[in-house]
């Protein structure tokens, strides 16, 4: 990555420049309504427009999926571009300067390992077009692989011998050193390197914006090790990297569903018969990462793995992987012995679109295996797949989702919903009401982000949070924020303190807030949502006292005098918290 000197006046400047109705206009097309300008959201499929841009705030909100930033966030996840990337362009397109290029330190190592890594998948295209690439050639059209696959995924071939890409290479003036960093080279007992991939198909490793970052080599007969893969170099983490991820995001995107397989010609094939939003994990196990990595372009997984043993446990553990990073797995059924490779190219697209047809939702898939390993007759194993379906059920993310997967599952299994509900909700003589509040966290971060939108009431603002006591970290960090650009004198951008806030779900919630809030608010509508918020401050300490006298009466189990006490005190307590404002939303038992 190159890096400039940057400066805060800068970003500013450009972001001046860029008129945040025009960029976003460019990549997608936005009508005005109202005050602000809507249209399809293309971060989350949706058939009404529910994204927002505000002209006024140059901000942009989706109420859909929750995406939300400024100009150049958008820029950023629409191109799937780093900071300074979209800063970069932008800058080219409102003429802005920016200022001298730095490369040095880790940059510059960066920029050379990677301008090694295309120097290599040069050599290895060349090689595979060679008299010396002829069986490499005919291999890769044996498995049905075309030159239009070869080209876009950068696939070659490491000719025989132990030099040939060292000498290349070190002719063009990369050193061995820099070719060992890359895992191109390995060095012997004496001192001396050699070629890493000999013989072999290079397959090259692109990240998600197209740099070359590693390669691995495919053997053309059936020796051991089939791959190799360059062991990890700075550029290539394993736990990161998904193949074919760069070529297939913006499918994955669109289509709003990731194909998931396991090896490298498994996803070359299905690319080739258009499932091109797959991606392949190539021989790890998946990792968290990898499964974060797809949840910047979609939730919905189909897992395609080998229809053979560690394929299976892959599936098994791929599932957990996938659910407990918030995505939602489907799995396809593959006859066994077969990979999606062969799949589609012996029995054809519609074969496989068939296959994702009639994948199994988890929760299904989960049920079958369980029940074909126990016998719901015998009630010790009947306990068994209950445990195990009622943990799997309570990792659905979406209650409603959950509701409805409890009740198939209770009539599956012909068990009680409260039972699958993990027998935590026991049942109370007494049914005690309180009104919800909402948590101190969020007013935080609401009311910071309010005086991010007039600063002017700074002072007054910190007050309450002293008062009140209610300083957390990213609190503190964007009242920092905001103060020290007030006293820079400087414009605070609301998107840059909606960033602050490191919880996705509340970032999403607070960004929605902020749009929502008129246009024109003025001093008295400043006035009465602080009043509002301190109000709602109250509420969350009276219902805090609240829960600390229920305690108290249940030590003194309903001993006389004292209880009625606490019990009077507490009636008291709910009905102010009835009265406050009165829109703390639904009542709850606690
Ligand atoms: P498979 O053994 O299923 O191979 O390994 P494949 O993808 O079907 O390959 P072909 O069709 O025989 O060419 C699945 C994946 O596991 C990794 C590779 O990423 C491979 O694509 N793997 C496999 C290795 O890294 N090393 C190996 O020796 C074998
Ligand atoms: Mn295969």
């Amino acid at each position: 990555m190159v890096r400039y000197y940057l400066s805060q006046e800068k970003i500013e400047e450009i972001r001046e420049a860029a008129d945040i109705i025009e960029i976003i206009g460019e990549y997608i097309p936005i009508k005005k309504a109202g005050k602000n300008y809507t249209g399809l959201c293309p971060f989350h499929s949706e058939k009404k427009p529910s994204f927002t841009v505000s002209p006024t705030k140059q901000l942009y909100h989706c109420f859909g999926c929750g995406a939300s930033g400024n100009v150049i966030t958008f820029v950023m996840k629409y191109e799937t571009i780093s900071f300074i990337e979209a800063v970069e362009m932008l800058a080219k397109k409102c003429g802005v300067k920016l200022g001298k290029k730095l490369a040095e330190g880790e940059d510059k190592i960066r920029q050379e390992l990677l301008n090694a890594n295309d120097f290599a998948c040069k050599f290895f295209k060349k090689n595979l077009i060679q008299e010396s690439g002829k069986r490499a050639i005919s291999y890769l059209k044996k498995r049905g692989i075309n030159p239009d696959t070869i080209d876009k995924f950068g696939i070659g071939y490491a000719p025989d011998g132990w030099d040939n890409l060292l000498l290349a290479a070190q002719k063009e003036g990369i050193s061995k050193d820099i070719l060992h960093s890359c895992g191109l080279v390995v060095e012997n007992e004496k001192g001396g390197f050699y070629d890493s991939f000999r013989n072999r198909i290079i397959f090259t490793f692109h990240n998600s914006i197209g740099k070359k970052i590693g390669f691995a080599g495919r053997i053309l007969g059936d020796e051991m090790p089939k791959y190799l893969n360059i062991s990890e170099t700075p550029l290539y983490k394993k736990r990161y990297f998904l193949y074919g991820l760069y070529q297939g995001k913006e499918e994955i995107r669109k289509m709003d569903t990731c194909l998931v397989v396991e090896g490298y010609t498994d996803l070359l094939a299905l690319y080739q018969f258009g499932f091109k939003n797959t991606v392949a994990i190539s021989g790890t196990s998946l990792t968290d990462e990898q499964a974060k990595l797809i949840r910047k372009y979609t939730r919905n997984i189909y897992i395609s793995f080998d229809a053979d043993k560690p394929g299976k446990e892959a599936t098994l553990r791929g599932i957990s992987i996938f659910i407990k990073n918030g995505l939602t797995p489907y799995i396809m059924a593959l006859r066994k012995g077969k990979d999606p490779d062969e799949i589609v190219r012996k029995e054809g697209k519609e074969a496989f679109q068939k296959l994702i047809t009639k994948a199994e939702h988890f929760i299904d898939f989960k049920l079958r295996f369980l029940l074909s390993k126990y016998d719901l007759n015998n009630s010790v194993e009947k306990a068994e797949v209950v445990k195990e379906m009622s943990r799997t059920i309570a990792e659905v993310k979406d209650l409603t989702e959950r509701q409805i997967w409890l009740n198939t599952i209770s009539k599956r299994l012909s068990v009680d919903e409260s039972i699958l509900v993990g027998y935590r909700k026991k049942t109370k003589s007494k049914e005690q009401f309180i009104p919800v509040v909402l948590s101190l966290k969020k007013i935080c971060y609401d009311l910071v982000t309010l005086l991010a939108m007039k600063p002017e009431r700074y002072e007054e603002v910190v007050g309450i949070f002293e008062e009140e006591q209610l300083l957390d970290d990213i609190t503190k960090r964007i009242l920092t924020y905001i103060g020290e650009k007030i006293t820079e004198g400087k414009e605070i951008d609301v998107a840059d303190v909606i960033n602050l806030i490191e919880d996705g779900e509340e970032r999403k919630r607070v960004s929605a807030t902020v749009f929502n809030i008129k246009e024109d608010f003025d001093k008295d509508d400043f006035q009465k949502m602080l009043n509002q918020y301190i109000e709602r401050i109250k509420a969350v300490k009276l219902r805090e006292k609240w829960v600390k006298i229920k305690k108290e009466i249940q030590k003194k189990e309903r001993n006389g005098e004292a209880v009625r006490a606490l019990l009077q005190e507490q009636r008291k307590i709910a009905s102010i918290l009835k009265t406050l404002g009165g829109n703390f939303g639904s009542e709850e038992r606690v």
